[in-house]
């Protein structure tokens, strides 16, 4: 007679491999079925997405403003790459036709052989918007996507900050956009067909110390444009509000500072952002795929935006802290 103990771990062996011969039955019968169907369903899903996506961009004739650099002369290339009719605005008729000039010879022309344009005016003076739109409507027709992308930082105290200042960054950030859309939507609603979309920022979201005027007109631009969408559903307008964070352009180098002058630096914040292309290439497929409102940022800025919702007194708390150390560096 065998030792009883022994009995025992036979008997837990046994129980053990019937349950492990179960589980692989499981395993192999019903869950890796399930999780190949379920990843094929989503792959084609995907994959259907894309080709729609691809169709949507494809003859779009499709209106950027500021084409002359840093991301909205990356968007002109994506959406010129993704076939296109591009009308590009900016203020510097030169620099637009040089951008004009590196898509024609940058890409395969059998890819996109449409005529692009370039339209040169001023986001701040209002009657030069409303000519501008009148001459892109005259240039093209109709607008399928336009983008707002043409904006300017600025840096400084609010104390030290003249209106003037303050006006200069809304006319440009805001009230030209606002402008140059409500210029062109009368003929998106009468065709029932348009797509309308406008780079914010993460400022959109949250407030910074020594940004203020920038920050208070990506927060206009983020209500009206969540206002817009609401409007236009009905009429098929889409509008997708992009919110970047660092992008290494030269926007900080643009930026205006309390006196008007320009801040005149790329500051590390900005150097290291994403590259302007890879935001483009977002930007790209949250269009294709009529996404409402996109984040496109790093894992702090992203953060920020959540923690400012979440936990508000605790967020400002940190934003002072920022202010006096900032001032602090400065020597101010
Ligand atoms: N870079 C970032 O870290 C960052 C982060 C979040 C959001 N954004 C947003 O991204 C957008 C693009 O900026 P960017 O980073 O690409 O900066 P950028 O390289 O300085 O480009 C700004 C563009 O806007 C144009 N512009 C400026 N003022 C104008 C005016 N009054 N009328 C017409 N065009 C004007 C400029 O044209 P000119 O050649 O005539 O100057 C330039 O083409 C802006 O809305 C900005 O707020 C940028």
């Amino acid at each position: 007679m065998g030792h009883p103990t022994s009995g025992c771990v036979i008997t837990v062996m046994v129980v053990a491999r019937r349950r492990s011969q179960k589980l692989m039955d499981f395993i192999s019968g019903i869950f890796l079925p399930v999780l190949l169907g379920g990843l094929g369903v989503f792959g084609l899903f995907r994959l259907l997405r894309w080709i729609e996506a691809r169709a949507y961009l494809k003859d779009a004739v499709v209106v950027i403003t500021g084409a002359t650099s840093g991301l909205g002369k990356e968007c002109a290339k994506a959406f010129h790459a993704a076939g296109s009719k591009l009308v590009l605005c900016g203020r510097n008729g030169e620099r637009l036709q040089d951008v004009l000039q590196e898509l024609s010879t940058a890409a395969d022309p059998s890819k996109n052989a449409h005529k692009h344009h370039a339209v040169v005016f001023d986001l701040s003076d209002i009657k030069a918007v409303m000519n501008a739109a009148k001459e892109i409507l005259k240039c093209v027709d109709h607008v399928d996507i336009l983008i707002n992308n043409a904006g300017i930082s600025y840096r400084g105290t609010i104390v030290d900050t003249g209106m003037e200042v303050d006006r200069k960054v809304m006319e440009t950030n805001y009230f030209g956009p606002i402008a140059l859309t409500k210029a062109l939507l009368p003929s998106m609603i009468e065709r029932r067909k348009g797509h309308i979309v406008t780079i914010s920022s993460v400022q959109g979201k949250f407030g910074m110390p020594f940004r203020s005027a920038y920050a208070a007109s990506k927060h206009a631009t983020q209500a009206f444009f969540d206002c817009l969408r609401a409007e236009v559903e009905q009429f098929n307008i889409e509008v997708t509000v992009v919110c970047p964070g660092y992008i290494q352009t030269n926007l900080s180098l643009n930026a205006v500072t309390s006196d008007g002058s320009q801040y005149g630096v790329i500051d590390k914040t900005t150097s290291e952002g994403m590259a302007a292309a890879a935001v483009a290439q977002e930007l790209l497929h949250a269009v294709g795929e009529k996404k409402k409102e996109v984040l496109v940022a790093g894992f702090l800025p992203s953060l920020a935006v959540y923690f400012r919702s979440l936990c508000p007194a605790l967020f400002f708390t940190i934003m002072a802290r920022r202010a006096r150390k900032e001032k602090k560096v400065k020597g101010s």
